[in-house]
């Protein structure tokens, strides 16, 4: 399975790709897990990600498509791309490298929302940082407030789910990575599922219609 979750931020890309993840055992790869991770642990990538991460904008292309050629070195199977790419130039950049590597895209999956639920959900978006597990204290509560279901970890609120940090990447995603939509739609390799059901009804449309493009392409 090799997949694209595309869609704005909070749109539930990072809580379905851990679902798949788990059920089908494809490799989750989140940029954004990469880049906060090596911030954490003081890299020179994480210094210069910090900035740019903090105001809600992009990181440089040419940074991304570096992290991610080096994640498909070391990649055995299948992926779910979650948060990349971004643009149309790592869209690009990344068409290359799976040419080369004779391994094409299965799908591409857009999540679609309203700008108003996406505020809702990633103000009040709880995350594991150990595993990334993620909740939602008006849709998605943990049993115990501030405490993981799964291994009793404390809960985060990440650094840029404050509200105009919120605003702001929601003006990026519009402005930089909408394109990608048509962009993928004109491969016939892009699928669409109501981001605004619930999660297991978003998991069933998805694996739906991903099976259904993937059986048609055969
Ligand atoms: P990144 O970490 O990728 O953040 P994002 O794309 O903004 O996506 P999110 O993780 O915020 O949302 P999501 O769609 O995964 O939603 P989630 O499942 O968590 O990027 C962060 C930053 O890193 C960027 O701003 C940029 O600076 C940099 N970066 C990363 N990749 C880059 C790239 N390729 N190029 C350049 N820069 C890059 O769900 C959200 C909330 O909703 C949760 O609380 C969840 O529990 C809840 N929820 C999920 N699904 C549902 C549902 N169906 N119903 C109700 N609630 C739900």
């Amino acid at each position: 399975m090799r997949l694209i979750f595309l869609g704005p931020p909070g749109a539930g890309k990072g809580t379905q790709a851990q679902i798949l993840r788990e059920r089908f055992g494809a490799k989750q790869i989140s940029t954004g897990d990469i880049l906060r991770e090596n911030r954490s642990n003081g890299t020179e990538l994480g210094k210069l990600a910090e900035n740019y991460m903090r105001g809600g904008v992009l990181v440089p292309d040419e940074v991304i498509v570096k992290m991610i050629e080096a994640e498909l070195q070391q990649l055995q199977g299948g992926f779910i791309m979650d948060g990349f790419p971004r643009t149309v130039a790592q869209a690009q950049a990344f068409d290359a490298l799976l040419h080369a590597q004779q391994t094409p895209l299965d799908a591409v999956v857009l999540f679609n929302a309203d700008r108003d639920t996406l505020f809702t959900r990633l103000t009040a978006r709880w995350t594991n940082p150990r595993t990334g597990r993620s909740y939602n204290t008006v849709t998605n509560p943990p049993r115990v407030p501030g405490i993981d279901d799964e291994d009793g970890s404390p809960l985060v609120q990440r650094e840029d789910d404050k509200p105009e940090t919120v605003r702001k990447r929601l003006d990026v995603y519009e402005r930089q990575t909408a394109p990608l939509v048509e962009y993928y739609r004109a491969s016939g390799k892009l699928v669409e599922v109501d981001a605004l059901a619930c999660v297991d009804d978003v998991t069933r449309e998805l694996i739906r219609k991903v099976d259904a493009l993937v059986h048609t392409a055969r």
